[in-house]
């Protein structure tokens, strides 16, 4: 099935097939990295330029991994050791960058909506590798394969994704997919860290974990974003894990074959105990794994035959 897609900003623009077609190439790609050589030629001869304006370990290892398991030279732009630092804008960063002529620039950037518009300023092929509090698409499509690859299907699933949902791209990403999938999303949180335009999302909300869980085939545990909030968001990290970390007993009330995710890094103690994260119902490694094969998709997707020639859209 084809991908007519020039850039992957966010899951917004993603259709059911495409969500379906990059999920069923990242499969193959999950065999293949399971094999002592893992190497494809999907990308040879062409430049990836990685540009992390926030600190991210997992995320950029991964597109690192992704890139050079599919051929292509990879670069990682130390961006806090950058030429922003010196006053240049983003935009003459990004223009400087185009003029080396790479394929795919994978950009993760503080501020939301940062990333649409350095695609469009530049003539390659942009992924968002998360932009604010906005969209985190990657991470949202490495979360599905998981979820299909442990349920054996993306639809008809109840699905809970718990905690700091006001600041999270991961949570934004995640709501549109599942729902564009046709599934049952309830959203639990306080009543501080849930977004004010709740409404518009189509999914049940709940601010109690026992009730929210109840029943649910995944439960999705969110970091509490301190680095995000200016105070005042939750009356205590103790009264926080006493009434929202997940520990055996609130998992208690999710179905018995419920998988647990998170999508790292974790706050042990206040979002997750431990006892949960390393348990046997955690897929918070496999989603680690799952990562690299879904990045080498959408950028084979990307830069794949049928996506040459398109008109500049998203
Ligand atoms: C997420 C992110 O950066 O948005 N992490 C990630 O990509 N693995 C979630 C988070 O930071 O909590």
């Amino acid at each position: 099935m084809s991908f007519a897609h020039r850039h992957l900003l966010g899951i917004e623009h993603l259709s059911q097939d495409d969500i379906t077609t990059l999920l069923d190439l990242a499969d193959s790609y999950a065999d293949l990295n399971r094999q002592p050589h893992k190497h494809s030629d999907a990308l040879s001869g062409l430049t990836q330029i990685n540009m992390f304006f926030e600190n991210s370990t997992r995320t950029q290892a991964s597109f690192e991994i992704a890139g050079k398991r599919l051929g292509a030279d990879v670069m990682n732009m130390a961006m806090q050791a950058s030429s922003i630092k010196k006053g240049e804008t983003l935009i003459d960063t990004a223009m400087t960058l185009n003029a080396m002529h790479p394929d795919l620039l994978v950009v993760r950037h503080p501020q939301s909506g940062a990333v649409d518009l350095l695609a469009q300023k530049v003539n390659c092929a942009v992924l968002n590798a998360g932009d604010g509090r906005h969209e985190h698409p990657t991470q949202a499509l490495l979360d599905a394969l998981t979820i299909r690859r442990a349920k054996g299907r993306l639809h008809r699933l109840s699905i809970a994704i718990c905690g700091d949902i006001a600041h999270s791209r991961v949570a934004r990403s995640n709501i549109m997919l599942l729902g564009k999938m046709e599934n049952r999303i309830r959203l639990i949180a306080p009543p501080t860290l849930m977004p004010a335009q709740i409404g518009e999302f189509g999914v049940e909300v709940f601010d109690d974990m026992e009730k929210g869980l109840k029943d649910v085939d995944v439960v999705m545990m969110l970091r509490l974003q301190k680095e995000r909030m200016d105070g005042g968001f939750i009356p205590s990290e103790r009264e926080y894990y006493h009434r929202y970390g997940l520990d055996a007993e609130k998992l208690a009330h999710a179905k018995p074959d419920a998988i647990v995710m998170h999508p790292g890094p974790m706050n042990r103690g206040l979002e997750i105990t431990s006892s949960v994260a390393d348990g046997e119902r955690s897929l918070i490694l496999p989603q680690v794994t799952n990562g690299i094969a879904v990045r080498m998709s959408i950028m084979a997707k990307l830069m794949g035959p049928q996506s040459q020639n398109l008109e500049s859209e998203p």
